[in-house]
């Protein structure tokens, strides 16, 4: 798309005030010019191509636009008739360079930038025109007929409304008029509007009119018209325009909407305190004065204020603002009472609330996941009062808590239940699962969350408890008369909160949720499963029984060392792995005395190896471990460990069947870095640093020994086969059966 500024004329109407320069130099505000805001406007809505007709003063304005500094492309075309004809004849002089879509502006034309971007957005081609204005005596008037302006000019008085000659004109249609256009200046009909050879193809070009109402579009053609614009552009410039923000990462998208948001007036950004978005959120990485000094220094930002609540209401009433702005993702879910309020506060006072299409794109997720995994994680040992902060500030009414029977004896199990009475929050308890958990329990789990009118999901418990929990959030938006698993997931807005009781899964950091149905396991991987808010009460860990501390703990090291050696794996996921296995070395027997720092330290690495293979997913250990569990009942840790046992050596010695696409060499490199990350000299070496700790942790496997040698083709045949394809070399199925037979036999 190109602009079209039609800069020819003598503007004699505004007398002393262009004896030495064209009209558009005519100066409205401050230094800035009719034509300085026109070229800034449409250098801020992305219309860089820039077409100016000339005459009068053209040195003097082509030197002036080079003082201007900026980054348009500017064609200049001269019109040396300038004194003998109109602006068709400049735009004569510039058809050829006219062949796109067009946006058509006269040089003396002073509007708002609401209307540039509305003419912009318009599908169809379409002329300003205002109803609630009263129809000038000798300004442009256009006809509407049937929806569509049929004529345009200074004399019509009948269906007309005033119009200002601010045109955005597809090709189709603009090449009707500028045909026509032609036509008139080649039989030297060159003293008229170029408006009268639309008027004479008005059927076959078809321009909408677009109503303005009261909003600023005004040609300045005497020194009164100056006046006017002068003192309402003041008004326009100096609205406030309020915006509010909790994040602590700029990224792009954010300053995308303040750019939306400066066109509109003066910006007041609200930062919200840090004691606010803790409660929320998730506790802020920079300080409120560091964030609030970010914005301070954004081009563009007026002021920059505290907003204390989530609630608006206290900046809206202070600083009274014109506009609201916000992304479009508040009309649903938690924010939408905030919204409500906003809006009834705005009405109020005849404010407008303008919200935006929200940024969803992938790579501000993950900007915001990484930095919100560690920043959303709290302690609340002996602070139950943030987790009710947190559910007050997120307006939740009724919960659904999915725990097991073993977190009954905990004082914050007793806590939340009694916050009916304390918080006024409705508590549904779940615990009609197993487990390993079946795909039947999710769907009663959803059930009784649909049936209690459940806004909220609180999963007290391991790994399985956070499973159960991830899959009601998914399912409870889908149609209930179809299986939930061959229906496509969709982002829901139901806050999922979790609450982990063992060390171990990292389930509280994944996007990883598990299901077995009809036995056979079900990995489902979706963003939506991230929980909103991880509490940690490292006290749960005390009362983990024997079996399960140690299995948890392996599941975790296996989390690590399979994500090492994924193909999917990056610096940043192998950063995670390492510092976990560091921690996990460090603190193992800590950890199996069931001492407190061995406790805390252990969830702190289930938790980075969650965000290791949160990035990698897993790979054959766990491919491999599921159907031990499915038939065994062996707890998925303990069965993971076995299968990375028998694993590893066997990688170490055939690095040549590798298929990761980085190479045998790479991989080579990789058994080094992780044996590096056991603190050993060689991989071999950390392999069996690894069977060590299996021997000291010491859990036998307590299988029904009749049958199993007819398992192992069961077992071969069921493998997770896209976990499979994550693991660096080709393992056959003889190779996979024969890992079972050594496991099992
Ligand atoms: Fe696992």
């Amino acid at each position: 798309m190109k602009a079209l500024i039609l800069n020819s004329g003598l503007g004699t109407r505004m007398g002393v005030l262009t004896s030495q320069h064209p009209k558009c130099m005519t100066e409205i505000y401050g230094n800035e010019t009719i034509l300085s805001r026109q070229l800034r406007q449409l250098n801020d809505y992305d219309i860089n191509d820039v077409v100016i007709t000339t005459g009068y003063g053209e040195d003097v304005l082509k030197q002036y636009i080079d003082s201007l500094n900026i980054s348009v492309s500017i064609s200049f075309v001269n019109n040396d008739e300038f004194k003998s004809t109109n602006y068709i004849y400049s735009i004569y002089c510039a058809r050829d360079l006219l062949d796109d879509d067009i946006i058509l502006i006269h040089g003396d034309l002073v509007y708002e930038n609401s209307v540039l971007e509305d003419v912009l957005s318009s599908k169809e081609s379409v002329m300003i025109v205002s109803s609630t204005e009263s129809l000038p005596e000798k300004d442009f008037k256009a006809v509407i007929n049937e929806e569509r302006i049929s004529a345009i000019g200074v004399d019509f008085f009948e269906n007309s409304y005033s119009a200002q000659p601010l045109y955005k004109l597809n090709r189709a249609d603009w090449s009707v008029w500028l045909k026509e256009i032609c036509k008139y200046c080649e039989v030297g009909n060159v003293n008229v509007y170029a408006e009268n050879a639309f008027n004479d193809v008005s059927d076959n070009c078809c321009i909408f009119p677009f109503d303005i109402h009261e909003r600023l579009c005004k040609e300045i053609d005497t020194p009164d018209d100056l006046d006017y614009v002068k003192k309402h552009i003041d008004l326009v410039e100096n609205r406030i325009v309020y915006v509010s923000f909790s994040t602590d990462i700029v990224h792009s998208g954010h300053i995308k909407l303040i750019k939306k948001a400066r066109r509109l007036g003066k910006i007041i950004i609200g930062v919200i305190s840090d004691e606010v978005v803790a409660s929320y959120k998730r506790f802020p990485m920079l300080p409120y004065d560091e964030r609030k000094a970010l914005f301070e220094n954004i081009s563009g930002v007026y002021k920059v204020v505290k907003q204390e609540t989530l609630s608006y209401r206290d900046n809206i009433l202070k600083y009274k603002p014109d506009y609201v702005v916000h992304g479009d993702d508040w009309k649903e879910g938690f924010q939408k009472p905030i919204r409500d309020e906003v809006e009834n506060l705005l009405q109020d006072y005849g404010g407008k609330l303008i919200e935006y299409p929200y940024a969803r794109d992938i790579k501000y997720a993950l900007l915001e996941r990484r930095a919100s995994y560690e920043q959303r994680i709290i302690n609340i040992e002996n602070k139950y009062d943030i987790l009710d902060n947190w559910l007050k500030n997120y307006h939740i009414k009724s919960l659904l808590l999915v725990c097991g029977k073993n977190v009954e004896y905990h004082p914050l199990y007793k806590h939340i239940l009694n916050m009916r009475e304390s918080l006024g929050i409705m508590v549904t308890r779940f615990s009609d699962f197993e487990p390993n958990p079946k795909y039947e329990s999710a769907v009663k789990g959803v059930e009784l969350f649909n049936c209690k009118q459940c806004d909220s999901i609180l999963a007290l418990g391991g790994g399985s408890t956070m499973d159960v929990a991830k899959c009601i959030k998914l399912f409870a938006t889908m149609d209930n008369s179809m299986n939930y698993l061959s229906q496509r997931i969709e982002d829901n807005n139901i806050p999922l909160m979790v609450i982990p009781t063992t060390a171990g899964t990292g389930s509280e950091v994944t996007r990883y949720a598990v299901l077995y149905y009809n036995g056979i396991k079900q990995s489902i991987t979706h963003e939506e499963c991230i929980p909103s808010m991880v509490f940690i009460d490292p006290s749960f860990l005390r009362t983990v029984p024997d079996y399960y501390r140690k299995s948890t703990m392996l599941d975790a090291l296996c989390h690590c060392i399979e994500s090492f050696w994924s193909i999917n794996s990056t610096p940043e996921s192998k950063a995670y792995a390492k510092e976990a296995i560091s921690i996990i070395l460090d603190n193992e027997e800590a950890y199996l005395k069931n001492d407190p720092i061995g406790n805390v330290n252990m969830l702190r690495a289930s938790q980075l190896a969650g965000k290791a293979i949160n990035i990698t997913q897993t790979t054959a250990g766990h491919a491999m471990c599921y159907m031990i569990t499915s038939l065994y009942g062996v707890a998925h840790g303990l069965a993971a460990a076995l299968c990375v046992e028998r694993l590893w050596p066997y990688m170490i010695e055939h690095t040549s069947e590798c298929v990761d696409k980085r190479g045998e060499r790479y991989l080579t490199n990789t058994l080094r870095e992780l044996a590096t990350a056991f603190d050993c000299d060689t991989p071999v070496e950390a392999s069996s640093k690894f069977s060590g700790i299996m021997r000291r942790v010491n859990i036998k496997l307590e299988l029904k020994q009749s049958g199993i040698s007819n398992d192992i083709d069961k077992l071969a045949d069921n493998v997770k086969q896209e976990r499979l394809r994550n693991h660096p070399i080709r393992l056959s199925k003889e190779v996979i059966a024969d890992f079972y037979r050594q496991i099992l036999e």
